[in-house]
């Protein structure tokens, strides 16, 4: 909570190295949920790098009992305490600090630091938790080896886990006992971790390619043992891939992953003790879907491949945290789409990516929260976990890989481990490794990192059919972002193909390019404000495919004619642009009927979609070659919160009457077709999660929910038997939300999903989700939901699925006229914060777009904004959020 009235902003610009070094750690724990006592023994000394010779802790809502400076006990004025710091001036050059604090791990409903859950004590210490734990120089520059002793009441806590190797357990008498875990690798606190627990764990000892044998484990609590394996599976495949793909060895005899109920993210890191979220470990048919075995998959992987990008090499600040998280993504992307392994595949991956970065990077880069990859400031450093350094971050790293091709980019990573093993670096130092392993200037390249804001690439073509000359016009700007009046260019890979009349792809002769001869994508390296490419002996007028893969985060702008698109939809190799081209369609269409309804007053009435697009849908919809994953993609309309994105003012209501009749006559119009594929694309037998079948699901299921959107009594039928019938939660679920959304009496089967699942916390976190998303669902029945006796605001997991899915996903009634959403907003932003600062913030942007509604929606809004940022007592996460909403 805010002790001082106005928040601190901490700038980049203001970084100081520590004044001290920190060798070794030494943690004892007696664990208790009222009044856990901490004894921590610092072994420190000058940093030569450094002028000062203050050595500063961090220590928050912990109560110090004793400090000792060298052996001697410190009275109170030979240190300096304050809310959030413990200073010692003018301190010797070697220093052991040996400090005893009292937490409350049951009070503590932040879940940052030691709490607990469900009974057991979890910790999370990134970014700045440890702090909550013990005094300490609590920043990622500062690596020590860690030594923890864990004592506890063995009948209530048998399991005690912390990071590296157990060494020593063992009975203390009054039924505790102990437990001693040395961590032999230096790091930073943010990575320390400790679990004391009534669980269970599904172990293996696994061979690494190098011989030597390491002990897996997954740990859950008891009940929840029928639902490990496929963590288990995806935590090999990580460290199978890390050694093939880039030569990386699991470091440690033993990794552990454990999962908890009650977390604020996905997962977290730590050193040999990665802490998950239960969503991102537990699943099996019954419960989980193919989306959840998805991110189980991705995200086993993301903390596994933290193991070195993020814990071997480290972030020097804060800022720099796009390092450890772009890359990591990067690397749990290609994680994910290897194990698919077809190319097809490969894209269906990165159509997703595209759709996430629309989807929420887009938005946030245009809004007030935006920030460059790598921040030059912040108020609280938890709001910084943002799509921008997560996504975008991953969009950076690779477009390394597009400029210096894979081997080059291994070639970069291999320089990155050989210069910086064992350090805390910045985001500079890998560029550094990229540019100088390549021997490439990557100068320029900086500017995606130190720029904020979606660049917006225009391109122009022009033909001469004497000279059989194509150029390709490339120009650049970028909006101004806070602070950032003025961009300068980026350095902006481009991929471009061309298609002939018949659709296949030009061979291609880049006047001044080094590609390879008889290609067929090339990049094209635009760091100017604007360039000109020129293709020679082009025989005939082709067709521009721009922006193959995706190959930059840019918003880019042609001019293609309707018969351009359809051509790229129906021929384009790059599946991706082929994906794309679809959508461009589909978003004209959809922004001109959004325009008719909201000039007809909100009514669909007389409105019209054209034969030529049904007619490229249902080519697509029919056609048997193309992966039934990429198909469903192609069918999916852009969200209504990406159209409105494309709008200037922006109305919910319009676009969701728009989308809905577009879905609607799409749905009637290839009625026959869709049920024909429906029944094509089931997946009978045993259930697996693998992306054919997968994707078989996905296409059925959309098939299902366009026969779904007015259904008549077969397809009514149709849906509840899926329901019934269904052998696995993807096709269950995917039946009750077509129910739900087609505004059938949904009831009975809502009730029957929820008796089968009452005991499966993550199901019923589905359960409120899909009907908090339905635009059936209006804030009066979101209030309903909540006296539910299941729904508690305490549970982050359980407050995201009814809360965030309304404010969130359910953009027609969230944006009711009215504005009583805004005040239900306002409302659980503030009663959040009082609990979990870190998820209200997240809650808290829900209304980082306001300034784009219409004048009556914006006022409304403003005032639920000003009206959380009016509250006296907030955290600085809500503060900073709301301030800048309102700046
Ligand atoms: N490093 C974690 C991950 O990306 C995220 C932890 C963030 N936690 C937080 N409280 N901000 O896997
Ligand atoms: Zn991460």
């Amino acid at each position: 909570m805010r002790t001082d009235s106005s928040p601190q902003t901490i700038f980049r610009k203001d970084y100081t190295p520590p004044a001290y070094l920190v060798d070794t750690v030494e943690l004892g724990f007696d664990l208790d949920p009222d009044r856990t006592v901490v004894a921590n023994r610092i072994t420190m000394r000058q940093n030569p790098a450094s002028k000062s010779r203050d050595i500063v802790l961090h220590g928050e809502e912990i109560e110090l009992v004793a400090l000792r400076l060298n052996g001697k006990t410190l009275a109170p004025t030979e240190y300096h305490l304050n809310g959030s710091t413990l200073t010692i001036r003018k301190a010797p050059a070697k220093a052991v600090l040996e400090i005893e604090t009292l937490c409350a791990p049951v009070q503590n409903t932040s879940l940052s630091g030691l709490y607990v859950s469900n009974g057991n004590f979890f910790t999370q210490c990134e970014a700045e938790g440890f702090r909550r734990i013990t005094y300490f120089p609590d920043r990622p520059d500062v690596m020590a080896k860690y030594t923890v002793m864990l004592r506890a009441d063995k009948a209530a806590y048998p399991v005690l886990l912390s990071n590296g190797n157990l060494i020593e357990e063992g009975e203390l008498g009054d039924g505790r006992h102990y437990a001693k875990w040395e961590d032999p690798f230096k790091k930073p606190s943010y990575l320390f971790a400790l679990v004391a627990a009534r669980l269970v764990c599904q172990e293996e000892r696994y061979t690494l390619q190098s011989g030597r044998e390491v002990l897996l484990q997954v740990w859950v609590e008891e009940g929840n043992l029928d639902k490990t394996d496929y963590a288990m599976q995806s935590l090999k495949n990580s460290i199978r891939w890390d050694e093939e793909r880039f030569g990386l060895e699991l470091d440690l005899d033993r990794f552990m992953i454990v999962a908890v109920g009650d977390f604020n993210m996905g997962a977290m890191e730590n050193k040999g003790l990665n802490i998950f979220n239960t969503k991102f470990v537990l699943a099996n048919p019954r419960v989980a879907t193919d989306i959840d075995y998805a991110g189980i998959e991705a995200v086993v992987g993301h903390e596994y491949f933290h193991n070195w990008t993020g814990n071997r090499v480290t972030c020097r600040d804060w800022f720099q945290l796009s390092l450890k998280e772009g890359l990591t993504v990067f690397r749990d992307q290609e994680f994910s789409a290897d194990m698919i392994g077809t190319d097809s595949g490969r894209a269906v991956t990165r159509i997703d990516q595209v759709r996430t970065l629309r989807q929420a990077q887009f938005p946030e880069d245009a809004g007030p929260m935006s920030h460059p990859v790598r921040p030059d400031s912040f108020v609280e450093i938890n709001n910084f976990y943002t799509v921008t350094v997560y996504e975008k971050g991953a969009e950076v790293v690779r477009m390394y890989q597009t400029l210096v091709g894979r081997d080059g980019f291994r070639k970069g990573m291999d320089l990155y481990f050989k210069r910086h093993d064992g350090q805390a670096v910045e985001c500079d130092d890998f560029r550094a490794a990229m540019a100088d392993a390549n021997g490439r200037d990557l100068r320029q390249f900086e500017r995606w990192y130190s720029q904020a804001g979606t660049p917006i690439v225009t391109a122009r073509t022009r033909y001469d059919a004497v000279k059989r000359n194509f150029d390709i016009i490339l120009s650049q700007r970028c909006p101004a972002s806070a602070g950032q009046a003025d961009k300068l260019p980026f350095h902006i890979p481009v991929a471009v193909g061309l298609l002939s009349a018949s659709g296949k792809d030009l061979p291609l002769t880049l006047e001044g390019g080094k590609h390879a001869k008889g290609a067929t994508t090339v990049v094209l390296e635009l760091t100017e404000q604007e360039q000109i490419f020129r293709f020679r002996h082009v025989d005939e007028r082709p067709t521009p495919s721009i922006l193959r893969d995706f190959s930059a985060p840019v918003i880019l702008e042609y001019d293609y004619t309707d018969d351009e698109l359809l051509h790229l939809f129906s021929h384009d190799s790059d599946p991706v642009n082929r994906w794309e081209a679809g959508q461009r369609l589909a978003m004209e269409r959809l922004l001109k009927l959004t325009a008719q309804v909201a000039a007809a007053g909100g009514s669909d009435a007389g409105l019209k979609l054209d034969a030529t697009f049904i007619n490229a849908q249902r080519a697509v919809l029919t056609d048997d070659t193309l992966d039934p994953a990429f198909r469903e993609l192609a069918l999916i309309l852009p969200s209504e919160i990406i159209i409105a994105e494309q709008m200037d003012v922006v109305d919910p209501q319009a676009i969701h009457v728009a989308r809905q009749f577009m879905r609607r006559t799409i749905g009637a119009a290839l009625k026959s077709e869709l049920l024909a594929q429906y029944h094509a694309n089931q997946t009978p037998g045993a259930y697996s999660p693998d992306a054919l079948s997968a994707g078989k699901r996905a296409l059925k299921n959309l098939c299902l929910s366009y026969l779904m959107v007015a259904p008549d009594m077969a397809e009514l039928k149709l849906a509840q038997q899926q329901f019934e019938k269904a052998g696995n939660m993807t096709d269950r679920s995917a039946a009750l939300v077509s129910m739900i959304h087609s505004g059938a009496e949904a009831g009975p089967y809502l009730k029957a999903f929820y008796q089968d699942f009452e005991h499966e916390a993550l199901v019923i976190d589905k359960w409120f989700a899909m009907q908090a998303a339905a635009p059936t669902t209006n804030v009066a029945a979101v209030r309903k939901l909540m006296q539910h006796p299941a729904f508690t605001l305490k549970n982050p997991n359980r407050a995201r699925s009814l809360i965030f899915n309304f404010t969130g996903a359910n953009p027609s009634q969230f944006h009711a006229a009215d504005g009583s959403a805004y005040e239900f907003w306002a409302e659980f932003v503030i009663k959040l914060d009082a609990i979990n600062p870190q998820v209200a913030a997240r809650l808290a942007r829900g209304m980082d777009r306001w300034r784009r509604y219409a004048p009556a929606l914006q006022a409304k809004m403003k005032k639920a904004l000003e009206k959380v940022a009016g509250r006296a007592k907030l955290s600085n996460d809500v503060l900073e959020v709301v301030t800048k909403a309102l700046a």
